[in-house]
């Protein structure tokens, strides 16, 4: 489903992919032998009774509430703002607001006055249950729903997505009777968008959660059969090639504003994976043509040390074209009448080929079409290249034990129990 095409030949020797593809296979299955290599499989062994009652529990929100807080950061939030923004945003009656993703005073104040007197629900979402940012969140939240609704009303409007067992917010979820998802203990929070953490909001945003299943199950399979080690794994290769090459910064591209989130999501899952012991390409992203005016002329002249990772959507949208006029002052005739996605994809074109020819090497990740399956399929088509890209650098990809640093100087100054200086 998801195309990779990428002119290797003009940076690398001839068999430079063929020599590595060799190497892969021993790779998924040291995936699959991990403890957090749970969402491999996840498209089509995921909880089909949980699968259900988040069906049910999205149908509940959206019928009793305006709003929906979905409390998260990190893995247990830029996957589903991804794929739901890049799916055009909220279909329904329930508008998602995001908090717990910063420790901004404004922020959450802006989210508390954009509900008002609406009716409102919590969806908190965090694996290990302790995170600060969404505990902060999710007590300012439980407070104003007891205050709006009293406890036991209040204790019906929370949705807790964590771990099956422990944790503070699973024991909170059973001693409060809160309808709780499983964030299961093999997959790691930026590999979970496919589980309740991202099912979820999404099914609640509107979004058929199955197509997207079905999308990344696709996917999976069309990864596991090809014989050259699939198009993730051809991907994967040739970031290593090029980091081995200097290259060490990766652009990813898009002509949608609405795939900001996805660009947010796509730099957690590679930064947090491969940024560790010293080594890791450094994952940043544009969305042109809006950046062209921005970063347009680094990309173009700056420091040579970058390569773009172009994401396209293959099929016309039709829609909006450049209207007639009698007059011509504005010059725009030669375009009357032409598709403003034609034109956008000429834009891409041009930007790939004006880029390469100032020596930035360029790679394409082509979805068929933008819907629930093909971003379902994108998803797995990252994740698995992610691993397997992690793995051939040589570091653990579902590990992230630098982010502990941050935090424990910031509990020392706090000085939360526990951390003395
Ligand atoms: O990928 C990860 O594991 C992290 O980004 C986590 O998702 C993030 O730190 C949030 O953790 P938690 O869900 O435990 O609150």
């Amino acid at each position: 489903m998801i195309d990779f095409k990428c002119d290797y030949k003009k940076y690398f020797p001839a068999d430079a992919l063929s020599k590595r593809i060799a190497a892969m296979q021993p790779l998924v299955q040291k995936i699959i032998d991990d403890d957090f290599g749970g969402w491999l499989h996840l498209p089509y062994e995921y909880d089909k009774d949980e699968f259900e009652r988040i069906k049910k529990a999205a149908a509940t929100i959206n019928s009793d509430s305006d709003y929906l807080v979905c409390i998260g950061i990190g893995g247990s939030y830029l996957g589903h703002r991804a794929i739901i923004e890049a799916l055009g945003g909220e279909r329904g009656r329930t508008k998602i607001i995001y908090a717990g993703n910063s420790l901004s005073a404004r922020e959450l104040e802006s989210a508390i006055a954009r509900i008002g007197d609406a009716d409102f629900s919590v969806n908190v979402i965090s694996k290990s249950g302790t995170t600060t940012e969404p505990a902060v969140a999710f007590r300012t939240f439980k407070n104003l729903l007891i205050k709006k609704y009293g406890a036991e009303e209040a204790a019906k409007r929370i949705y807790a997505t964590t771990d099956a067992n422990k944790g503070a917010l699973h024991d909170e979820a059973s001693e409060k009777g809160y309808e709780s998802f499983v964030v299961p203990d093999n997959v790691g929070g930026r590999y979970s968008v496919l589980t309740a953490v991202g099912l979820l909001p999404m099914a609640v945003a509107g979004i058929d959660i199955k197509k997207v299943i079905d999308g990344a199950e696709e996917e999976r399979r069309a990864q596991s059969e090809e014989a050259n080690g699939g198009k993730a794994a051809q991907y994967a290769i040739l970031r290593n090639l090029m980091l081995e090459r200097g290259y060490d910064i990766e652009v990813l591209a898009n002509f949608e504003p609405s795939f900001m989130y996805f660009n947010e999501w796509w730099k957690q899952l590679f930064g947090e994976s491969e940024g560790k012991d010293g080594k890791g390409i450094f994952p940043a992203s544009v969305i042109y043509s809006t950046d062209l005016h921005s970063m347009g002329q680094y990309m173009q002249e700056g420091r040579r040390a970058l390569f773009e990772t172009f994401v396209e959507i293959k099929d016309d949208y039709k829609g909006v074209s450049v209207p007639k006029s009698d007059e011509n002052l504005d010059g725009l005739q030669y375009l009357e009448g032409r598709e403003l996605d034609e034109i956008c994809k000429i834009a891409n074109q041009a930007t790939r080929e004006a880029h390469e020819n100032g020596g930035v090497p360029i790679m394409e990740v082509i979805m068929p079409s933008l819907n629930e399956k093909s971003i379902g399929a994108l998803i797995y088509f990252f994740e698995l290249s992610c691993a397997l890209s992690a793995l051939t650098l040589g570091v653990n990809p579902f590990n992230q034990p630098g982010v502990e640093a941050y935090k424990t100087r910031m509990f020392e100054l706090l000085g939360k129990p526990g951390y003395d200086k």
